[in-house]
């Protein structure tokens, strides 16, 4: 048998949400009556104009996008305020963030994550060789500058901070993230996959720090996630790099279609912004066990004496899908995420959680 590189080996595979199918099969379950908040996905779906620009480019399959997703990249330059040139897109934020893991990190390298938080940053460090040093947050989920800084050794090169954070929802505040910045020499990487639920992003900084990296997604807010669009904020020097070694073509022509198309429809955003931002505060006040403040398009709650997994089993039971995040390294076993979907989902989980905790 060929032989694959060990760092590879030893990556723990991700252990995705369940499917709507999935669930209506085991649980006897119709797949229309089955609620998926498991995702952090839009409630309300792409915008028309997104579904119009696909069916008018969907005759266009046979050509090859534009390499570098021009177009797009122009697109995001406006709503994000920096050049194209300071931009990059990606197969999603998954596809940036991997690409800017290689830029940086080699066997031997060291690279910083506060935990709990999205499993992939690991497994893209770890493809590369990367070793991981874990952060743990405090009681609220907080991570320090001081935390970071302490744990830096000469062998780090990257530190990843997601912020907003999932699973927990808080964010690192900027002054934090300057006191970063401002000490170390290596690739700081913030993921601000849920910023369009956040009251701020640290995207300014860039204009500031040649080692700041922002990748975000158009995967949440935009309600894209079926089509893989991810874009980074970066240095101009860096991206010229990255540009190097993308795969070519990873936005592909209905994405970038789609993505001019959800960037011009505001309209679209700020209906998912208020959607969001209402069932959050919905969940979070009437959800029957502890919840954490969220700046992001989910709730975490700590279902203890009770296990994530009894709840999550007795919630599928009854057709409603949410996130057990024991599979989170360091968050034990009694957290569980649930996404804020449309009012009647929200209403309806929380009257199964009520049911299973009485
Ligand atoms: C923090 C975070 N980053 C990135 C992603 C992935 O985004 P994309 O769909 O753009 O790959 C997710 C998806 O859930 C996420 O939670």
């Amino acid at each position: 048998m060929v032989r694959i590189r060990k760092s590879i080996e030893d990556v723990q595979e991700y252990i995705p949400g369940k499917t709507i199918e999935e669930v209506a099969k085991r649980y006897g379950v119709r797949p229309e009556n089955v609620i998926k908040l498991a995702s952090n996905e839009n409630p309300l779906g792409p915008s028309p104009k997104v579904v119009k620009a696909i069916k008018e480019n969907a005759t266009l399959a046979n050509r090859y996008p534009p390499a570098d997703a021009g177009e797009l990249r122009e697109a995001l330059s406006k709503y994000v305020g920096f050049p194209p040139d300071q931009i990059v897109a990606g197969a999603g934020a998954d596809g940036v963030m991997d690409v800017v893991t290689r830029l940086f990190i080699e066997k031997g390298h060291e690279v910083l994550i506060p935990i709990p938080t999205f499993p992939y940053y690991e497994i893209f460090a770890r493809a590369c060789g990367g070793t991981l040093r874990f952060i743990s947050r405090d009681e609220n989920f907080d991570v320090s500058a001081d935390d970071v800084l302490s744990a830096t050794t000469k062998k780090t090169k990257m530190v990843i901070i997601c912020s907003p954070n999932n699973p927990t929802g808080n964010q690192m505040s900027v002054s934090e993230l300057k006191k970063i910045l401002d000490e170390v020499n290596v690739a700081v990487m913030v993921d601000e996959a849920y910023v369009e639920f956040a009251d701020f992003s640290v995207t300014p900084l860039v204009r500031e720090y040649e080692n700041l990296i922002v990748v975000r997604t158009m995967s949440k807010a935009f309600g894209l996630a079926g089509l893989r669009i991810g874009y980074g904020i970066l240095p101009a020097k860096i991206a010229r790099e990255y540009m190097k070694i993308a795969p070519a073509f990873s936005v592909n022509k209905l994405g970038i279609a789609a993505g001019i198309a959800a960037l011009g429809d505001k309209k679209h955003l700020h209906k998912t912004q208020e959607i969001v931002k209402k069932g959050r505060a919905f969940l979070q006040n009437n959800i029957p066990f502890k919840t954490y403040p969220s700046q992001a398009n989910f709730v975490l709650m700590d279902v203890s004496p009770l296990t994530a997994e009894e709840v999550c089993e007795a919630l599928m039971k009854k057709g409603i899908i949410v996130r057990d995040c024991s599979s989170f390294r360091g968050a034990g076993n009694s957290l569980i995420r649930v996404s804020v979907g449309t009012s009647d989902e929200n209403q309806c989980v929380v009257g199964a959680l009520r049911e299973v905790s009485s």
